[in-house]
C-alpha cells in the first residue's frame, strides 16, 4: 500500500528562503553579492556575542540547558516578568509552528492579514485550520476588519506589528481597543519582530505587559533581526503561565541550542549594539526613501528594516536583473518588492543598480514596441 501523506500537508509549499550568495556568485561569475532579501543585519552582531561562542564552544558535547534558565532568568529581568512567562524558542519560527500545533483543531478558523509573515497561514493549514484572510488598509494592518472577521470558529489572531513585508505599523491606542473587544478564548499572538527598528512614538513599546491584562495574548520576539543572530535560531515568547506550560509540553527537548542560549544572553547586554544598528538603520531608510522620491518610486512607510515598494516593472523581471548585478532583494507579487535596509555602502550600491536596470528595462519596452511615436517614450 501506498505512503499515505496527512491531506493538511499536500497542498502546502514549502518556504522558499532568497538564494545563498554563493549560489549567485556561482551562477552569474560574481566576486560581491549584496543580500538584500531576508532582513538580516548589515551589522552583524555584537562583539560579545562573539566572545560568548568561543566560551560555548567548550561545552559543544554537551546538550543544552533544555529550560534555557539563564536566558529566560536574563530575559525575565530585562522585562520584569517571572521566568515562567518566557519561552525561547529555534527562532520565532519554530514559536509560530508550536502555537499552531498546540492550538489549531481541525475546522478552526485562524485570521491572518494579507499580506503578512507567511508562516502564519502555512502553520495553520498544516492543521487542518481555516486561514481567513482579511487584506491590508494602505499596506496596514486593519484591526476594525480583523475584529469583524471574528466567528465562533475563530481560535487565533496573528498580528505582526511592525508588519513583515510591509513595514508598517498601528498604533498602541488602536491595539488597545483591539484587544478590549475580542473575546478572551481567542487567542491573538502579536509578533514584533522588528520592534527594536521602531521610530514611532505612538508604537506600543512595552506590548509584554500586556500579557498580564489580556490573558490570551502571547508576545513573540527574536533575535534575528535587531541583535543578528539569525543563523542561530533563538527568539522567545512572552504570555501568561497557562499558556507557556501547554507550549512548554510540545517544544523539542532540546529546541535552542547553547551556543545560541550564551549569544542571546551576551546580545542582550550589549544595548549600545542595538542602538547603533537603530541608527544605521534608520539613517538607511531616509536615504533610500529620498532616492525613491527622486525616481519616482512609491513605498509604504517603514517601522522595520525593510521597505516595500512599488518597483514599477513585474517584480520577478527586477529581482532577476537586480539578482544578476548582484544585488537580491524579495520580489513579493505585480510590481512590489521588498528591500532590506543593508549599510549605506549596500544601499548605495542598490540604488545605483536599481536605476541601472530601471534603463535597461525601460530600453526592452520601447523595443518591444518598436514605434517612434507611442507613449512609452
Ligand atoms: C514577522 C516575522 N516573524 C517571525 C520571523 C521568524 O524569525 P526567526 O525565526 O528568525 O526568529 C520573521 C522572519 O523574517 C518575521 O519577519
Amino acid at each position: 500500500m501506498a505512503i499515505q501523506h496527512r491531506p493538511e500537508i499536500m497542498d502546502l509549499q514549502p518556504y522558499r528562503p532568497g538564494k545563498p550568495i554563493a549560489d549567485v556568485k556561482r551562477e552569474y561569475g560574481l566576486t560581491h553579492v549584496v543580500k538584500l532579501a531576508s532582513n538580516e543585519n548589515p551589522l552583524g552582531y555584537s562583539e560579545k556575542v562573539g566572545e560568548a561562542i568561543r566560551q560555548a564552544l567548550d561545552h559543544l558535547s554537551l546538550y543544552p540547558d533544555g529550560n534555557c534558565t539563564e536566558l529566560k532568568d536574563a530575559l525575565a529581568a530585562k522585562f520584569g516578568l517571572k521566568p515562567s512567562q518566557i519561552l525561547p524558542s529555534g527562532g520565532s519560527d519554530e514559536m509560530v509552528d508550536m502555537i499552531s500545533k498546540a492550538y489549531v483543531n481541525h475546522g478552526d478558523e485562524v485570521i491572518v492579514a494579507d499580506v503578512t509573515f507567511p508562516r502564519y497561514i502555512s502553520t495553520a493549514k498544516m492543521m487542518g485550520g481555516t486561514p481567513v484572510v482579511v487584506p491590508l488598509k494602505d499596506f496596514t494592518y486593519d484591526l476594525d476588519s480583523i475584529y469583524q472577521a471574528i466567528t465562533d470558529k475563530t481560535k487565533l489572531i496573528w498580528l505582526c506589528n511592525p508588519n513583515n513585508p510591509t513595514g508598517t505599523m498601528f498604533g498602541e491606542k488602536k491595539l488597545l481597543e483591539f484587544l478590549d473587544k475580542v473575546p478572551g478564548h481567542i487567542m491573538v499572538i502579536y509578533d514584533e519582530a522588528y520592534n527594536e527598528y521602531v521610530t514611532r512614538d505612538d508604537y506600543p513599546r512595552e506590548a509584554y505587559k500586556l500579557i498580564d491584562r489580556y490573558p490570551n495574548v502571547l508576545v513573540m520576539r527574536t533575535f534575528s533581526k535587531i541583535y543578528g543572530l539569525a543563523a542561530l535560531r533563538v527568539g522567545y515568547t512572552m504570555a501568561n503561565e497557562e499558556i507557556i506550560t501547554a507550549l512548554n509540553k510540545i517544544r523539542n527537548p532540546f529546541n535552542v541550542s547553547s551556543v545560541a542560549q550564551m549569544a542571546a544572553i551576551a546580545a542582550l547586554s550589549d544595548q549600545d549594539f542595538v542602538s547603533k544598528a537603530y541608527a544605521l538603520n534608520k539613517e538607511g531608510k531616509e536615504y533610500i526613501y529620498r532616492a525613491f522620491d527622486e525616481m519616482g518610486i512609491t513605498y509604504a512607510p517603514s517601522e522595520a528594516n525593510h521597505i516595500f515598494f512599488n518597483c514599477q516593472y513585474d517584480t520577478q523581471e527586477i529581482f532577476s536583473e537586480m539578482q544578476k548585478r548582484g544585488i537580491i532583494i524579495r520580489p513579493m507579487f505585480d510590481t512590489y518588492a521588498r528591500v532590506s535596509i543593508g549599510t549605506m555602502e549596500e544601499n548605495q550600491l542598490f540604488i545605483r543598480t536599481l536605476k541601472e536596470v530601471f534603463i535597461v528595462l525601460e530600453a526592452k519596452k520601447e523595443a518591444a514596441c518598436g514605434c517612434d511615436c507611442c507613449t512609452c517614450k
